[in-house]
Parts: C-alpha cells; structure tokens; sequence
C-alpha cells in the first residue's frame, strides 16, 4: 500500500508536542509492517537534513504560482520530503512568534497541503491513502473534492483525517477563501465555516473519507457539547466513519534500559538504576539529594487542557503532606506565573524549567516516582504511557487517553497508576493522599511499579489497526470504482 503522511510537526525535525511523536513513529512502524511511506512537512528553519530533489515545484496558491525546491531524505527507511519555502517556513517558530500565532497561517498550511498533492503527483503511481494530522492539512480532503475532483490522478486515492485535538481549529477571517484556492463556487460554505469563520478542521471533518482520534474514548467523548469544541454536531453527523486508535510509545526513543539522557539505564528485570536517575534530577533542579520523599514529575504544554487549574487548591496541601516535585513546561504565561510562586513558597520541595529540553523530559520521565497529568481534556496523552515504561507512577484524570491507558490501583494490587473522575481539585487531593499511602509501603509500592514497567504499548499494535482502516477505505474505494 502507498500511505502518504502530511503533517506540521515531524520528530526529530520539527515538534512542539505528542503530534511530531507520532509522526516521528507511526510512519516508521508502517514500514517496518511492509508498507510503502512517504511524510510531507515543512523545511522550517535550521532543518539541513536531505538532498534537493526538485529545484521547483510549482504550487498555485490564491492567485499567485509559488515555486518550492523540494529536498528528500530516507530515514528508517521512510522516505521523508520538505517543502521549501523561506517566506513561510524560515521562521523562528512552528506556529507563532512570542506567543501570538502567524496572521497568514491559514497560507503557511494551505501551501504545505497543496506541495503535498502536486508532489504525489510528480511520483508514477498515486498515493492509495493520504493520511492527514490535525487542522494543519485537513484541507487536504478538501481540495480533493473540489478543485482536484476531476483528476484522473487522484481517482482512487483515499484519505484519513486523524484528530490530535479538537480545540485546535484553524479558524480564519472568511476573506481568507480566496487567498487558500478554494473558492466558495462550487461550494457549500456551509462545509468550511463554523461561527461566521473559515475554518480548516471543520472542512477536514466534512471531506475526509474517514476519521480517527487517538484513543476510543476521546472519540466518544468529543461528539458531545463538553469536549466538541463547537464541533460535535458535524461529528455527529460523520458518527458511522469516527474510530479511536490509541497511539503507542516509540520504544527506540523512550526505554529506560537504552536511553542516553540518563544518569543510569534500568529496566524491569534491573530497576536498580532509577534511583541514580532521581537523584540526578534533584540535582539537576537543584533540590535536596533526598532519595526517600515521593518526587512528582510534570512534563507538558502548559495550557487550559492539561488541568493545572486543579493545582492552586491541591498542589500546596499535597506537597506539604510530603511530596516534592519538578515542573519542565512552556506555554500560558499565568502557568509559568503559578509554578514560579509554588517554588518560591516551597524552595526545598518545588522546582521549575520553564523551557522545552528534549533531553531533560527523559530526565523526569526517569527520575521522578509519579507523574502528574490532571488534565482538563486529552485526546491521548504519551507522557503517561513512557512512564509506565520508566516506572513513574502516573496519577491522571480519568479523561480520553488518560482513562483508557490507566487503570486504578486497587488493595489487590492490581492497576497501573492512580485515577480521579471529576475536574475537581479535592478529587485530585484525595487521590495524591491515596498514591502517598501506596508510596509509603514498600512492598506494595514495589508491585505497582514492576505492574507499570511490565505493560507494552509499543507502536505495532496502533500501526495494525491503522492498516486495517486504511484497507477497509480501499476496498470501499474500489467497489466504487466498478
Ligand atoms: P500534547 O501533545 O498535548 O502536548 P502528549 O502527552 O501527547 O501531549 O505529548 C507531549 C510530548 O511533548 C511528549 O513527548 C513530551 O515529552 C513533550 N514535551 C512537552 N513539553 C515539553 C518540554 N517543555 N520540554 C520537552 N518536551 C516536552
Ligand atoms: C495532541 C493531544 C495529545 C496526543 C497528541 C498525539 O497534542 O493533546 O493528547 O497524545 O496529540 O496524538
């Protein structure tokens, strides 16, 4: 099968969270499963990887042609091409500048979607899937059912809008139409707006063939007014053709027992090493060596979804029962704002980073004995799947990704972390109260520690399921076609 990959965020080249994960990894595994790849993103800046493969690739944006030099590389044997384009990619960030988001995003990303499709094009033989990532390139389908409809090339392509995360919508001025080659001939406007605005998920939502989310519950969940963001009922409208596929953790970039961030590599079987990773983290934070208090580790985008709002009340209680904890995040400036006052009320116990550092997530993967996501919503989470890995206890909310990869500690032993249901910061107290009880028996503590490292949510798994949908959408595909 020719599977096709676009998409704004690719690691190791281009990431801002769990989405550039993903693309990092499920391209790969497909390959691995048999599958011809490709992946299409932007040449951000201080991107060099590749060779040119094309001094200029003619892509008609708005009312201009715009002329892109393509340059391709192989790794893991998935061929991966960048999409040249210095007045748009040749920036400091993915998406903003300080915060504010690009005013010609909607271009940026129409123009990413559109190289995608003339670059299939330059190949012998059409891609038989497309498969799609968040609002970034949801317009793909979009064009495809409009201005390249009467493409013989196109003909029996297919493709999959895969939801990262519903609030993010690429919403625009309506004027913006023209300026992205779609005009409203020929056209529901009704199929590209929500709210009196452009906007780019809903089109990818109504054109798809098929669309997923990346864990079962988030499906369920965001066809309802709390989690829609204002799109559950065109959600609705496409129930029959939403599936959930829940990501999997990259083995080759989280492993405790060959990750080179680490002061000391562990595994299951050895778990000695962890130790030396969580003093060297308190070392790194600049905390107390102390091996024995519990160490809360937190790792993330900070933003409304990831529930730091349950924090002001809980986390002051729970840190003065006996927890420390360290922070690695960017993002919302009002987050940033109350960490800050955390660690100076609690110098000895609370330290934060308010940075991106690839290497120093590994770190408090590691290091810490749980990790905290008590998020608001979340379409996944990957986070709380490599701590399973690096034995970090995950003490979640039982919301989307989160509720399907972590079950509750139960007396017998059973579970892999601790789980709270309401967005309700008492909840998330008495939950911190019960993992201190567990944390404070040994033995027990042990168990549930060696119950998280034993679980294998690697990618093969997700990338079956994915092969499976994509076939389905052929065969549909093809009886159409007789
Ligand atoms: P989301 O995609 O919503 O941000 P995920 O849990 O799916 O949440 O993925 C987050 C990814 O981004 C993880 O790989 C995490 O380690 C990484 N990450 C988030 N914030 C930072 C940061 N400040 N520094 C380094 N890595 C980060
Ligand atoms: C999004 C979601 C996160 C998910 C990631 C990868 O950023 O917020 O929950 O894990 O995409 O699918």
């Amino acid at each position: 099968m020719r599977i096709l990959f676009v998409a704004s965020e690719v690691v190791p080249w281009a990431k801002t969270g769990g989405l550039g994960d993903v693309l990092g990894a499920l391209p790969k595994t497909l390959r691995q499963l048999g599958q011809d790849v490709s992946v299409v993103l932007p040449r951000y800046r201080g991107i060099e990887a590749g060779r040119r493969r094309m001094a200029s690739l003619t892509v008609p944006l708005g009312d201009q042609l715009r002329f892109c030099p393509v340059y391709e590389t192989t790794r893991r044997q998935v061929r991966c091409f960048f999409i040249d384009y210095p007045p748009y990619y040749d920036r400091d960030g993915l998406y903003q500048a300080g915060r504010r988001d690009y005013p010609d995003n909607a271009e940026r990303f129409a123009l990413l979607s559109l190289a995608a499709l003339e670059l299939a094009k330059r190949s012998a033989s059409p891609p038989d899937v497309i498969h799609c990532h968040d609002w970034h390139t949801a317009l793909i389908p979009a064009y495809l059912k409009t201005i390249y409809a009467s493409d013989p090339f196109f003909h029996r392509t297919r493709t999959l809008l895969t939801i990262h995360n519903l609030a993010y919508q690429g919403k625009f001025p309506k004027a913006t139409l023209p300026k992205i080659s779609l005009s409203a001939r020929g056209l529901n406007p009704a199929q590209l707006e929500l709210s009196g605005k452009l906007n780019f998920l809903k089109a990818g939502l109504v054109f798809a063939d098929r669309i997923n989310t990346v864990s079962r519950k988030y499906s369920r969940e965001i066809l309802t007014p709390e989690y829609g963001s204002g799109l559950e009922g065109v959600l609705k409208t496409r129930a029959g053709e939403l599936t959930g596929i829940l990501n999997g953790a990259d083995y080759d970039q989280w492993d405790p027992e060959t990750d080179r961030n680490l002061a000391a590599n562990y595994s299951a079987r050895s778990p000695e090493g962890k130790l030396a990773c969580k003093r060297d983290l308190l070392g790194t934070y600049g905390l107390p060596r102390d091996g024995r208090r519990p160490l809360v580790g937190i790792v993330s985008r900070l933003t409304g979804q990831k529930g730091f709002d349950l924090l002001p009340h809980a986390a002051p209680e729970f840190i003065a029962e006996g927890f420390s904890m360290v922070v690695l995040g960017t993002g919302e400036e009002r987050y940033a704002r109350f960490f800050r006052g955390l660690q100076k009320k609690f110098p000895d116990y609370v330290s934060v980073k308010i940075m991106y550092h690839d290497g120093l997530a590994h770190k408090v993967e590691a290091g810490a004995d749980l990790f905290l996501m008590p998020s608001r919503y979340e379409p996944c989470g990957l986070n709380q799947i490599y701590s399973l890995k690096y034995g970090t206890v995950p003490v979640v909310r039982a919301t989307g990704g989160l509720d399907d990869t972590i079950e509750d500690y139960r007396e017998d032993g059973s579970g892999n972390g601790f789980k709270f249901s309401n967005y309700d910061s008492e909840e998330l107290l008495q939950t911190m109260r019960r993992a201190l009880r567990v944390y404070r028996s040994p033995q027990r503590w042990k168990h549930l520690v060696g119950n998280c490292m034993g679980l294998d949510f690697s990618w093969e798994v997700a990338a079956r399921s994915y092969l499976e949908l994509y076939r389905s959408l052929l065969a549909k595909a093809n009886q159409g076609a007789e």
